[in-house]
């Protein structure tokens, strides 16, 4: 049987909504080629997490994304198998949950305590870009191994790679940006490898330039661009969105004011409700079928994760946020080999020190008007602005 189309579906709507499209899809049609987007829509939590667990089907390795273009480089997120987790486990002892433990969490405190003590009390501020946005950054900084990188570069670098990454239309200045963030960031990690700060031997860049065998120096550079577009948008969009939904359902902000232990359950429930990183593309290596429809080989599908999210088959009142929900099952971080390699990283910045933090300093913010918190974004959503009065 024949997929089916839906023409209608454009960018600008799915970038300013996708959830009310998406809850359509879910009933009617759940396995749909959209043009505007090039890809075979799968919009159910179980045909998402199936893809996902099998990369022999349903490869990484998507050749027509211009992301190869915009990291001058092959990423670990576009291979398959071994050549994957070669990649993979070069990295990922520096974010492990015992490295985060042992040695992240009193940095990533201090940076909270620093950024929280600068934040003026009593007044409209714009929470994305006195806090959100400058703490994510500086925290993945650090774990990476490239202090040096200031706040604003870190954040300008992460946010050209991933509009490089989409520039699907191949718009030539997108690129000229690319390259430029390219060569600054191959500046700063030579400059980090020469400097070596008080931590470099734990961070990202540390583990992989002193392994014993280590992975060619080119795989090193692009493992870490991967981490700066994308391990700062992530952090930065839930925390905000961990706010709003805290500060839009007061009953569920007073329990957890009475019980701090709840933030992992906020925290989880924010990245359920508005998945920082909303799809995934997988390529299809053999003909195969998904809910009975034909997928030929070498089609691309692109899994909704943030769909699968809401999905009412799994989740009652999904577009609600409700941290205490019976299901916590998600599928935010992703399934599978390419699942999330700064989980731990992210639920400790967020809900085991900032939140708590910003609580026990202001426990009195306030979100004066929920209608002012504009959202966007298709491949990533978050709000883009949090305009909060801290007391
Ligand atoms: C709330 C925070 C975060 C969310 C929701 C998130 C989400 C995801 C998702 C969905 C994937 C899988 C993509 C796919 O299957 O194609 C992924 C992969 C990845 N994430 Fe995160 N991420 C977060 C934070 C971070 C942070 C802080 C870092 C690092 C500093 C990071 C580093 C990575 C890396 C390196 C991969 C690629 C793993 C691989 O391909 O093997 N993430 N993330």
């Amino acid at each position: 049987m024949m997929y089916p189309t839906d023409e209608n579906i454009t960018i600008d709507q799915l970038v300013l909504d996708p959830y009310p499209i998406y809850r359509r899809l879910r009933a009617e049609s759940p396995v749909v080629s959209v043009p505007a987007v090039g890809r075979i829509l799968i919009t159910k939590a179980a045909d998402t997490q199936k893809i996902k667990m099998n990369p022999e089907l349903f490869s990484s390795d998507d050749p027509n994304t211009p992301m190869e273009r915009a990291f001058g480089a092959k990423t670990l997120m576009r291979r398959d198998g071994e050549d994957h987790m070669r990649l993979r486990q070069a990295m990922m002892p520096s974010m492990s949950p015992g490295q985060v433990k042992r040695v992240w969490s009193e940095q990533i405190e201090s940076v909270a305590t620093e950024y929280i003590d600068r934040l003026p009390k009593g007044r409209k501020i714009d929470f994305f870009t006195e806090f959100a946005g400058p703490f994510s950054a500086r925290c993945v900084a650090i774990v990476l191994g490239i202090p040096s990188a200031s706040d604003a570069d870190i954040q300008r670098w992460s946010q050209v790679l991933i509009d490089g990454a989409g520039n699907f239309g191949g718009i030539p200045e997108l690129f000229e940006k690319t390259d430029d963030a390219n060569r600054e960031m191959d500046e700063c990690i030579a400059h980090s490898i020469k400097t070596r700060d008080s931590t470099f031997e734990f961070s990202a860049l540390g583990i992989q330039t002193s392994a014993a065998d280590p992975i060619e120096y080119e795989h090193i550079v692009s493992n870490i661009k991967i981490a700066i577009g994308g391990g700062i948008n992530e952090p930065r969009d839930s925390i905000m969105t961990t706010l709003f939904g805290l500060l839009t359902n007061l009953d569920q902000r007073d329990a957890i004011i009475e019980k701090p232990e709840l933030f992992g359950q906020a925290f989880e429930e924010s990245v359920r409700w508005v998945a920082p990183i909303q799809v995934s593309s997988r390529r299809v290596t053999d003909n195969t079928q998904i809910r009975g429809f034909d997928i030929p080989k070498g089609k691309v599908v692109m899994t909704i994760q943030a769909s699968a999210n809401h999905d009412e088959d799994v989740y009652e009142d999904g577009h609600k946020f409700n941290i205490f929900r019976k299901n916590k099952r998600h599928q935010a971080f992703g399934n599978g080999p390419h699942f999330c390699m700064g989980t731990h990283l992210s639920r400790r910045m967020i809900a085991d020190i900032a939140l708590p933090m910003l609580f026990d300093r202001f426990p009195n913010m306030e979100l004066p008007d929920p209608s002012e918190v504009k959202w966007r974004g298709f491949g990533f959503r978050g709000p883009i602005n949090l305009p909060l009065v801290l007391n």
